[in-house]
């Protein structure tokens, strides 16, 4: 396993992301967001995605190398992101990782990229070390994970239909506002009342650990189109707050029922979804009242981020030149 200097590229959905680690030291985390590109659209375009990330991935490199104050060549292993996302984004990224490594002859580590929401909990400072559970909600995601050990992890439960973020997202777009939605909404709830309106928590529905999301945004279409064009302005705000009220309740009831049999003592929170402030909040309380550890990593380890990456490589196998040239993606 590798313990040294680690370049590790992540492009798995719509950020282009470097970064380089020392040991569990972050030296760089370089990320490219193209959001404003995709805003328009709503939601991330592949296509738009992969051309941007062809663009952005080379500086993107060079920035992560330069402000960790090294070269390609001092480095011990490059990592990447192989898979789940997006195939012709992750293509760019491996693609790049494999001749970066190749011209370098240095070895390769191919990275799952939920194993790396996991692993941002074990980079400096205070790693978390296992066992705990890990909360990832993002864009792409949301899924309980069981934590046991460095190497991986066990799906406890995951989302049926939609992720939490994309159910945010797509609440944002019926509500009007911008995108990503999540931060949106956030924003909006502030100046609502989140028992304005009753909407699904999709408990009854979904028994065990998974989680569903597409009837509660259905109920949000219900709900705006319930009302008139003029009453809608005036609700936007409650609306925004019920929503976001729903998606959480779902998120720590389900968290809550994952650590009711006390198997575990320590909780993380991973993805986009887990800057919400809501989220973190009751969460917070959850972890109190049950006296168990909670673990919180900055904003720009939570989002799409390359430490992470180079974070989760370091419990994988490498594989050294030229035994990785013929990888392919798994998307
Ligand atoms: O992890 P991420 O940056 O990218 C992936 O999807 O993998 O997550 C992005 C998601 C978007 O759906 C966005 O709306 C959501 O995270 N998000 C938030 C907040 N910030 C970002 N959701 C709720 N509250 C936020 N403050
Ligand atoms: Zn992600």
């Amino acid at each position: 396993l590798t313990s040294g200097r680690i370049l590790a590229i992540e492009t798995s959905c719509d950020d282009t992301c470097a970064a380089v680690i020392d040991g569990g030291e972050v030296r760089s985390n370089v990320i490219s967001s193209q959001a404003a590109s995709h805003a328009r659209y709503g939601g991330v375009v592949p296509e738009v995605a992969s051309r941007h990330h062809l663009e952005l991935i080379n500086p993107v490199v060079e920035a992560a190398l330069a402000q960790a104050g090294t070269e390609l060549g001092d480095v011990e292993a490059v990592a990447v992101t192989r898979g789940p996302g997006l195939i012709g984004a992750l293509l760019v990224g491996l693609a790049t990782a494999k001749s970066l490594a190749a011209g370098a002859r240095k070895s390769l580590i191919g990275v799952d990229h939920l194993h790396g929401h996991v692993a941002a909990n074990f980079l400096a400072p205070e790693p978390l070390d296992p066992p705990f559970v890990c909360l990832i909600a993002s864009g792409g995601h949301t899924l309980l994970a069981g934590v046991r050990e460095h190497g991986g992890f066990d799906t406890l439960g995951e989302t049926l239909d939609d992720a939490a973020g994309e159910a945010l997202d797509k609440g944002a777009r019926l509500l009007g506002l911008s995108y990503p939605g999540g931060p949106a909404i956030e924003r909006l709830a502030e100046d609502g009342d989140p028992h304005a309106f009753e909407l699904p928590v999709a408990m009854a529905r979904h028994p065990g650990l998974d989680f569903s999301f597409s009837g509660l945004k259905t109920a949000l279409l219900y709900a705006v189109r319930g009302l008139g064009d003029g009453e809608l302005e005036s609700r936007r705000a409650d609306l925004a707050a019920s929503y976001q009220a729903a998606v959480v309740e779902q998120l720590v009831a389900k968290l809550a029922r994952a650590l009711a049999a006390g198997e575990w003592n320590a909780v993380a929170l991973g993805g986009g979804v887990a800057a919400n402030g809501l989220l973190r909040e009751r969460v917070a309380a959850l972890c109190a009242e049950r006296e168990l550890e909670l673990k919180l990593v900055s904003p720009e380890l939570c989002t799409d981020n390359a430490a992470m990456i180079a974070s989760a490589s370091r419990f994988v196998e490498a594989a050294e030149f030229p035994d990785y040239l013929g990888w392919d993606v798994a998307a």
